[in-house]
């Protein structure tokens, strides 16, 4: 079995992105698969998930419409279905095993392309839509991703991504959760300092580089999954979601599990599930 993340946990200092992205990239290839396991199985009160709220974002107008970081294909197959007037639809992901499983449920009706975002070839304006699903804030750095998606974005288009809360403090369990996952992988990795460039994580540093970029003020809508699912099974869920779990030595990840599955089980009120809000923003831009 492939180690995984060889390069930051031999790091003697904080990782440079270029080794968080190869590290990141064998972990899919090892794994493909993993995000649409833990959310595609869980909807907000509505039961709509985060694939379908991006979906919902392609204008009426749209010819053609761009996903990157598309994996193994869950947005692109409901896009093509919410949409089939679309006359092109186009995923980009550099990790070769998810695209395979990409295509094997897409067919020929969707361009998949094995590229990363830095070195996107698609031509200028020729797309209605940029869609990406807890991709963007993995970009580091941000900018030539940002420069790339107004480049290829047609006047009047729209760029939409699912990203990471803005509002993690809003809910306590879900924030108790995350204190616990990063007080034990800093314990186990103290040089790491996270997967993307903190300023995707700032509502006004994000506006000012999607700006820069070459796109506009962008609207923040916080959204909630609603999760009711057995502990253990929640618990497997998002340590299979968070890339860190890896940076843990065994014992430690041991430990999270019973941290974290002591904290859902006292949701539970007696009918065998645990709940959870997990909460993620939708983040929409124009050129
Ligand atoms: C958290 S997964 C999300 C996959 C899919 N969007 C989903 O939600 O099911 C992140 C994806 O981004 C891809 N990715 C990482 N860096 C990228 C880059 N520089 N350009 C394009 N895609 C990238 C990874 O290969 C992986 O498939």
């Amino acid at each position: 079995m492939v180690e995984l993340f060889q390069r930051i946990k031999a790091a003697t200092r904080a990782p440079t992105a270029e080794e968080r992205a190869l590290d990141l990239l064998e972990l899919h290839e090892a794994r493909p698969g993993i995000t649409e396991a833990t959310l595609g199985s869980w909807t907000t009160a509505t039961g709509q998930s985060g694939y379908d709220l991006l979906v919902q974002r392609v204008p009426l107008h749209a010819r053609a419409v761009l996903e990157l970081g598309a994996g193994n294909g869950p947005l692109l197959e409901r896009l093509v279905v919410a949409h089939p007037e679309l006359e092109r639809v186009i995923g980009v992901d550099p990790c070769a095993a998810d695209l395979a499983l990409a295509r094997d449920r897409l067919g020929d009706r969707v361009e998949l392309r094995q590229e990363r975002v830095e070195s996107l070839g698609l031509e200028d304006a020729s797309v209605d839509a940029v869609l990406t699903h807890h991709v963007f804030y993995l970009f580091d750095p941000p900018e030539p991703a940002v420069r790339q998606i107004a480049r290829v974005l047609r006047p009047g288009g729209t760029f939409a991504t699912a990203h990471w809360t803005f509002e993690a403090k809003s809910h306590a369990l879900f924030a108790e959760l995350m204190e616990v996952f990063a007080r034990l992988t800093c314990r186990d990795a103290p040089h790491f300092a996270g997967w993307g460039d903190q300023r995707l994580f700032d509502r006004d540093q994000l506006a000012t580089l999607l700006r820069a970029g070459g796109l506009g003020q962008p609207v923040i809508e916080e959204h909630v999954l609603a999760i009711a699912e057995p502990t253990q099974l929640l618990c497997q869920r998002l340590m299979g979601f968070f890339y860190s779990v890896e940076l843990q030595s065994p014992e430690t990840q041991r430990e999270l599990c019973a941290e974290w599955s002591a904290l859902l089980a006292a949701t539970d009120s007696g009918d065998g599930l645990a709940r959870l809000d997990f909460p993620f923003s939708i983040v929409t831009s124009e050129p």
